[in-house]
């Protein structure tokens, strides 16, 4: 598989999992991410070997069973009436009522011990502007069942936008930038994983990152973000947690990748253990652009190095370096 170019699933068509996420279960790798063709919002795909990729669902669409929580005060539409004459420079979708359908964006998912639930994150906006700004929630039995939908929020009335979870010292955290992409916000998840129960951390304050993805190696935490340039590519970061705690302290930034980390922004980073040792990749979205180009999105996937400081870099292949790979 090369990275930059259309992938297939074992039915033929192109996978769509962008902004994505995989989750293990069992012998199982299983990819979410924003499928943006017809009524869909996030699709799931999976794999044992990451050679060959089966579709499983279109785990959430505008179509998805919707439930209240003990949330208060949350939207729970996935579909927004279109206002006349509204400037249009997205991609507007509409389902067969008119009724513009959602953005969603960045879909990670978790299995909640607590409530042996899968939990579903993501960056919801109405689908007619960027102003929305709020994270989502949707919970599933499997990992690849039809989600139900929880509704969007404003975490702690802040906004939110690129996101990412992170299970990590016993916690599970849900990140996003906020305060207009300034600075980026780590919120601890409630024990059912379906909200937030604390502001833990603020990181990176007026850097204005975005694309968060979380790792543990050894005693350290490392977190990838971009720059913040819209769907154009931009020098990626690294920072590594000083003192092995999230809410600790964090190095400054450091480059990651080449001053378009190689065409990508970051999506998440997958951790595997293969011939007895862990190994780190690195999953990147080339974004096609916007409206239409959309379509034209593909996946960078790089196998992540460690230098003498142990800290991240990347070298760029035309062939993708998945997982098990030579
Ligand atoms: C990017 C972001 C994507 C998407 C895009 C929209 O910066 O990482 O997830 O939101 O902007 O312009």
């Amino acid at each position: 598989m090369k990275n930059g170019q259309f992938w297939y699933d074992t039915d033929g068509n192109i996978i769509h999992a962008h902004g994505g996420w995989i989750l293990k279960v069992d012998d199982y790798y299983y990819w979410y991410g924003e499928d943006r063709t017809d009524l869909n919002f996030v699709s799931c795909y999976r794999t044992k070997d990451f050679k060959t990729f089966e579709f499983r669902n279109h785990v959430l669409t505008a179509n998805s069973p919707v439930k209240a929580s003990y949330l208060r005060s949350v939207n729970l539409s996935l579909k927004t009436e279109e206002p006349e004459g509204t400037p249009n420079n997205q991609l507007r979708r509409k389902d067969e009522n008119g009724l513009v359908l959602a953005n969603i964006e960045r879909p990670k998912v978790l299995y909640c011990k607590a409530t042996g639930k899968y939990v579903m994150w993501m960056h919801f906006e109405n689908g007619l502007n960027y102003s929305s700004a709020c994270c989502a929630v949707a919970s599933c039995d499997t990992p690849d069942g039809d989600f139900v939908y929880h509704g969007s929020f404003n975490p702690f009335g802040n906004d939110s936008r690129d996101c990412t979870v992170y299970e990590a010292d016993g916690e599970a955290y849900f990140v996003s930038s906020s305060r207009g992409n300034k600075d980026l916000y780590v919120y601890r998840l409630t024990e059912d994983y379906r909200s937030v129960e604390d502001t833990v951390k603020i990181m990176f304050q007026n850097q204005l990152r975005e694309a968060p993805a979380f790792f543990q190696k050894d005693e350290q935490h490392y977190v990838l973000t971009s720059g913040c340039t819209g769907w154009n590519p931009n020098q990626g970061g690294a920072a590594v947690s000083r003192e092995g705690r999230v809410d600790g302290k964090w190095s400054l930034i450091s480059n990651f990748g080449d001053e378009t980390t190689f065409y990508s922004q970051p999506s998440f980073v997958l951790r595997v253990e293969e011939n007895g040792k862990t190994e780190y990749y690195y999953f990147g979205d080339r974004w096609g652009g916007r409206g239409e180009l959309y379509f034209n999105s593909t996946y960078v996937v790089l196998k992540i190095k460690f230098d003498e400081n142990n800290m991240p870099y990347i070298e760029y292949t035309e062939d993708a370096q998945l997982p098990f790979g030579k």
